[in-house]
């Protein structure tokens, strides 16, 4: 392939260029993947309204999220194992979200630590805390964020447990330690990713090993998050959370209206309507299906986000038409990273900026700010009832 125009194509690139247990560890979703697939096709059934003659010069993607100043309504989301999909892939995917104006939101399980991304960037980034059993080393990410400057706190609260992934137990990626065949295989027969692997100092889980008690290496560290993420997880940590961090904070993992009110009552300052990329809850529904319904319910109190699906500019636009202050993209950028590292974060970001923009047009829309549902065809899109 010569030309990499789509997200689909970045994908594709992706596969050949990353180990394949790296990369179905991001392709895919918990049980039989239907809520994963859901996410996306579901996109596909709302229809644009196109409108003519109407003047599209001097367009604007320009908006805020949480209140920042974005270029386009596009944050990097939280992703685990970023680092494994190309060498230093955290670092180099912030680099790329601050060149583009766009938030980046690092993983509590990434490979580069908080202080590396921050070593490595000059704007704020946002940081996603999973709250461990142990509450004592959960605050102390919290310090580390807080330290560095990062400018909001993405709380996850839709992975107490782990939901199954298939492909990860076949890939034998959830038992980290030990080397078999299968997975020198896969490694051998990606030359150029082991080469800048080798290079990279950012070979573990950097916020987590040297600094949590009892976790030294990648085998231990198994074993400690299959303990430590925290079942008992409830509404009053939140409290704590946003109390230790007393900056913006934003819920992610909102599917139902309840929760969401629920969410507005905590004082957080936005929530991201999300079923973790369809890879815990599977049967959940879609997170575009899910938006209106809590846009509905709780719009008016508090700023609402979604992710999940978007693949497409187009996408954005849907989700932004039916509520969303803002999106997040995790595979998306995951395959421009594994197909050509920082470019291609940058490649996948300006491919949805661009598809954002004629769609705007040919919608007749000149301003992101002005888009609501009038963008779409009636009776193509979910509503709240
Ligand atoms: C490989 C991978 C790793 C992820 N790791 C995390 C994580 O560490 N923390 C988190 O809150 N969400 C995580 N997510 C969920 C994403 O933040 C986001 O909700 C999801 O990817 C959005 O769907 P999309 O990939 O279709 O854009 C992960 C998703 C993927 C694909």
């Amino acid at each position: 392939m010569t030309q990499l125009l789509t997200i689909a194509d970045l994908k594709e690139q992706a596969q050949r260029k990353v180990p394949k247990m790296f990369f179905d560890y991001a392709d895919s979703g918990s049980w039989t993947e239907g809520t994963y697939r859901a996410n996306e096709s579901d996109f596909q059934k709302i229809k644009f309204r196109q409108r003519v003659a109407v003047d599209m010069s001097n367009r604007t993607l320009a908006t805020t999220m949480i209140g920042e100043d974005v270029s386009m309504p596009v944050a990097i989301a939280p992703t685990g194992l970023t680092g494994m999909q190309w060498a230093d892939g955290e670092i180099l995917a912030a680099q790329a979200c601050e060149e583009a104006g766009v938030p980046f939101t690092l993983s509590t399980m990434s490979i580069c630590s908080i202080e590396a991304v921050a070593a490595a960037t000059t704007k704020p980034f946002w940081f996603q805390l999973y709250v461990m059993r142990d509450r004592e080393f959960a605050g102390s990410l919290i310090d580390r964020a807080k330290a560095v400057g990062c400018s909001a706190l993405v709380l996850t609260l839709d992975l107490q447990i782990m939901g199954q992934r298939h492909k990860d137990i076949r890939n034998g990626l959830s038992t980290p330690s030990g080397f078999s065949l299968q997975r020198i295989w896969q490694l051998v027969t990606r030359p150029a990713w082991c080469f800048r692997m080798a290079r990279s100092k950012n070979k573990t889980f950097g916020n987590i090993v040297g600094h949590a008690e009892g976790v030294s290496d990648m085998g231990s560290l198994g074993a400690w998050t299959t303990e430590q993420f925290d079942p008992r997880l409830s509404w009053d940590d939140v409290a704590w959370i946003k109390e230790r961090w007393g900056g913006k904070l934003i819920l992610k993992g909102i599917l139902d209206p309840e929760d969401a009110k629920l969410a507005v009552k905590t004082g957080a300052d936005a929530i991201i309507v999300s079923n973790h990329g369809g890879r815990q809850l599977d049967g959940a529904c879609s997170s575009i299906e899910a938006l209106p319904e809590i846009v509905e319910a709780v719009g008016k109190d508090i700023e609402v986000h979604m992710d999940g699906g978007i693949r497409s500019g187009q996408d954005v636009l849907k989700a932004v038409a039916l509520g969303a202050k803002g999106v997040y993209i995790g595979r998306p950028f995951l395959y421009g990273l594994g197909a050509k590292g920082k470019e291609g974060v940058a490649l996948s970001l300006d491919i949805i900026r661009s598809e954002m923009d004629v769609t705007l047009a040919l919608c007749g829309k000149r301003d992101i700010k002005d888009v609501d549902r009038m963008l779409l065809k009636e009776g193509t899109y979910p509503t709240s009832k």
